[in-house]
């Protein structure tokens, strides 16, 4: 006990320290800089208002041009820095890798003491409480809900893959619309952010699903943000400022259609597959983290390349590798089957590997019709 005081109060006196010298640098940097902090935090503040507690300046040694860095990239409250990593922090703040650690690290206990992040050591009863209280999104139909384990999950990375038109932007769609229902019609009362990679994403689908349903489609267009993604880079950056419009806004499904593409067509070649998977790696990480950090579900979407080589099985495989295939906590393999859709649970850490099949029509993703012949099995 005694050993964690001390050392509670020898970080203390390095906070100290250290917050003196960022003051220091702060001074010396020119008052027009100041001036400008100021403009833009009242700037800000008619955006909206931030919980004083929460902002990153609340943490000690973080002064304000620090604060105006980091806000430039999207990095408003001490959430959205635990979310990033180091490295990218010290490159925004061009400060040294141990610092930008600690800033992190202090971000991740303030979030700890209020009760927004796990512990680093915690009982196994507690992981297990926390994720008896994951919320569950219905896809729109209950074979692929059950697939699932109940339907798309918060604190979650779930990857759809598959060919063209195997359905995965349908799957989007529909989820943009069910995540807005009530509790105990699959939704999460919620709204969602629709990242669209490719341009596919299109509001008169959501309004002919939405009519389907029975819902009304004004407000349901309303509650879904889209933000189109014209390269990587801009990809990354999107998702970096999602903190904003989370905290805003009820948003409990974040859709990236597709995650992959960009990274694919910009890092052509052999030589670049290491600077592309690093990168997306990165992208991956930042999702996961999101997901958990806001207790939000993640959809990405993924497509294939033919593998020749494969004499057995289906030569499909998803793109991006292992970056993506060990960041995503659920995969789902989507094939054509005539009219219907077949989705497969791949890699999943407790799903038995079994498949659903589903239907494309008007209602966007929906169960096969009963008289179709077994919609689930076992393999
Ligand atoms: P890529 O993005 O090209 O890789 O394909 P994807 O997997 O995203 O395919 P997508 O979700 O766009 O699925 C396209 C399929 O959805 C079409 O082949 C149709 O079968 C179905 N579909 C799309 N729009 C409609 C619609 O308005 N009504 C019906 N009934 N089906 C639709
Ligand atoms: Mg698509």
């Amino acid at each position: 006990m005694n050993e964690v005081k001390n050392e509670s109060n020898e970080t203390d006196e390095e906070v100290k320290n250290e917050s003196n010298e960022t003051d220091e640098e702060v001074k010396n940097e020119s008052n027009e800089t100041d001036e400008e902090v100021k403009n833009e935090s009242n700037e800000t503040d008619e955006v909206k208002t931030l919980d004083i507690d929460t902002e990153i300046d609340s943490l000690p040694g973080l002064g304000p041009v620090a604060k105006k860095k980091l806000n430039e990239v999207g990095i408003f409250t001490v959430l959205d820095l635990a979310v990033r990593s180091p490295t990218e922090i010290a490159d925004r703040l061009g400060s040294d890798l141990s610092r930008a650690t600690e800033f992190a690290n202090k971000a991740r206990i303030k979030l700890v003491k209020m009760g927004i992040l796990e512990k680093d050591f915690v009982p196994a009863s507690e992981i297990y409480k926390r994720r008896q209280a994951i919320e569950r999104i219905s896809t729109g139909a209950n074979s692929l809900d059950d697939l699932l384990g109940g339907g798309i999950e918060t604190q979650a990375v779930t990857e759809f893959y598959g060919e063209f038109g195997s359905g995965k932007t349908q799957v989007c769609h529909t989820a943009c619309i069910m995540v807005q229902l009530p509790k105990e019609k699959g939704g999460l009362d919620a709204g969602a952010v629709y990242v669209d990679t490719e341009n596919t994403f299109r509001p008169e689908r959501i309004v002919s699903i939405a009519k389907a349903r029975g819902l009304d489609h004004d407000s349901i267009l309303e509650r879904i943000i889209v933000a189109k993604a014209y390269n990587s880079s801009h990809q990354e950056l999107i998702v970096g400022e999602l903190g904003r419009v989370l905290d805003d806004k009820n948003i409990k499904l974040v859709i990236i259609d597709s995650a992959v593409a960009h990274y694919r067509s910009e890092f052509l070649g052999r030589g670049t597959l290491a600077p592309r998977q690093q990168k997306l790696n990165k992208f991956m990480h930042l999702l996961t983290r999101t997901s958990e950090a806001r207790n939000l579900a993640v959809i990405i979407t993924n497509q294939v390349q033919s593998t020749p080589d494969t004499f057995f099985g289906d030569p499909n495989k998803p793109t991006g590798g292992h970056v993506v295939g060990h960041t995503s906590t659920y995969r789902l393999y989507l094939r054509k089957a005539g009219k219907n859709r077949i989705a497969k649970m791949v890699d999943s850490p407790y799903h038995p590997e079994q498949e659903a099949a589903f239907q494309l029509n008007e209602l966007g993703v929906s169960d096969l019709p009963d008289d179709a012949p077994s919609k689930r099995r076992k393999l």
